[in-house]
């Protein structure tokens, strides 16, 4: 964990936010390469979840919502984390995450200060608040939003009206999302600022266990397309007692991290929960009407969860790896920042640079491509290894007589002479 983050932090992927400030802790920025690997994420995702499907559209909704909808979806009084604090050092845990039973009786003693009796729990409710203009009155509170689904609720008729779908049917969605957190850490993986990719998946409640085991599916499948090691993925049955308020079923998926076996991904049937209140709460029919039948009623809804942050740790963590003298992070090449880089063998030949620059314009207006003719080849290749880059093009001497470039594997560390009018292609196939 140590090494991925100090090379996220090396090779600008993902910084301390504020950091000359003295940052501001669990709060992180994504830096030039992070902002492509992350983008590489959730464009992937989109791509197959709402590009390759006929039957999920996209939204992109407001964060800021009519705080009517967090009471109905039951945030305002159930989104809420066991809270204690040390009087002594002033540590602070959530209840649940302490290895003692806190309704029982007892002097529990703080588990960072070992001296401190900790305070009885107290609820703390996980939205940030804010205030709609300028007056920091009651009747102006608003939230930033702590989970995309909501939009995806309270749009449903928008979207029957708007487009053609019909059951089943999902709405997809990628945004940000704040969460209070008690107890963030573990770098990404735990933030109070986050992202999520996320699904509702509208059916019949006949069909509930159907689609449930078909999200099941699907989610393993993302897992494996996206590089994550399927084999440090466990899936999870959560009870009664710690599934969300609206859950009658939820899987999480697990991963072995460093810190432990952790939730990685959530699937939950959400029943009709949402729409039901929803409808009841603001008048309007919140029903879908089958075109056949006739026949009104709430669809039911699968919901597939995926962090966006969580899914970039992951995916560093897997795809960090030493090799002898050099370090690889073995990222599928869709996710990879750069898809090639260009080097001239030798940075004081003029006519290397010429050629070399040539090929660099050109790849790039096909990939993302990288530049660098600083310190010698074996230097450079090491230097894009790290940051995951598939394919390192070099323009040498020959290659201004015979026309071709030699092209390194990064994995394989195989190398090989292709023509350089036929390089775009080679490296789109090798891609691919
Ligand atoms: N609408 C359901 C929902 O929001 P969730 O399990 O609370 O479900 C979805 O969150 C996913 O978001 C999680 O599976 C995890 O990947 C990610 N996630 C949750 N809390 C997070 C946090 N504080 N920091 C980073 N990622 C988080």
């Amino acid at each position: 964990m140590d090494k991925v983050v100090a090379l996220a932090k090396r090779r600008g992927f993902i910084f301390p936010s504020s950091e000359i400030y003295g940052g501001l802790a669990n709060t992180y920025d994504y830096g030039p390469l992070g902002v492509e690997l992350k983008n590489n994420i959730k464009n992937l995702w989109w791509n197959r979840f709402v590009h390759r499907r006929d039957d999920i559209v996209g939204i992109d909704a407001a964060l800021i919502m009519n705080p009517k909808v967090w009471e109905v979806s039951g945030h305002l009084e159930k989104f809420i984390d066991p809270l204690v604090e040390c009087p002594k050092c002033q540590a602070r845990f959530r209840a649940d995450q302490l290895p003692y039973d806190l309704n029982k009786k007892g002097d529990w003693l703080c588990t960072n200060c070992n001296e401190g009796v900790l305070t009885d729990p107290r609820t703390f409710n996980l939205m940030f608040k804010t205030f709609i203009g300028p007056a920091e009155e009651a009747a102006n509170v608003a939230y930033l939003r702590p989970e995309t689904a909501q939009a995806m609720f309270v749009d449903f008729k928008n979207i029957l009206d708007s487009t053609r779908v019909s059951l089943p049917f999902g709405i997809a969605q990628i945004g940000k999302a704040f969460r209070n957190e008690i107890t963030p850490g573990n770098f990404i993986f735990r933030t109070r600022e986050f992202e999520i990719m996320e699904i509702e998946y509208f059916i019949r409640q006949e069909d509930w266990k159907r689609y449930f085991e078909e999200w099941r599916k699907e989610t393993r499948s993302w897992i494996d397309e996206v590089g994550i090691n399927l084999d440090k993925v466990h899936e999870v049955e959560i009870g009664e007692e710690e599934r969300a308020h609206y859950s009658e079923r939820t899987i999480d998926f697990e991963y072995d991290y460093p810190f432990g076996q952790k939730e990685l991904y959530g699937l939950a049937y959400r029943t009709d929960f949402d729409l039901r209140n929803h409808e009841k709460s603001s008048g309007q029919n919140l029903k879908y009407k089958d075109p056949e039948t006739g026949e009104e009623f709430w669809p039911h809804v699968i919901e597939p969860a995926w962090g966006v942050d969580r899914t970039m740790l992951t995916v560093l963590l897997d795809a960090y790896t030493e090799e002898d003298d050099r370090i690889i992070l073995k990222l599928k090449p869709k996710l990879a920042p750069y898809k090639a880089a260009v080097f001239p063998l030798l940075a004081n030949k003029p006519e290397l640079i010429s050629l070399a620059r040539k090929i660099y314009d050109d790849l790039r207006q096909y990939f993302p491509t990288a530049w660098d003719d600083r310190g010698n080849i074996g230097k450079r290749y090491y230097s894009q290894d790290e940051i995951g880059t598939p394919y390192c093009v070099t323009v040498d001497f020959d290659s201004l007589e015979d026309k071709s470039v030699t092209v390194r594997d990064r994995d394989s560390m195989e190398q090989k002479r292709v023509k350089i009018e036929k390089l775009v292609d080679y490296l789109k196939e090798k891609l691919n």
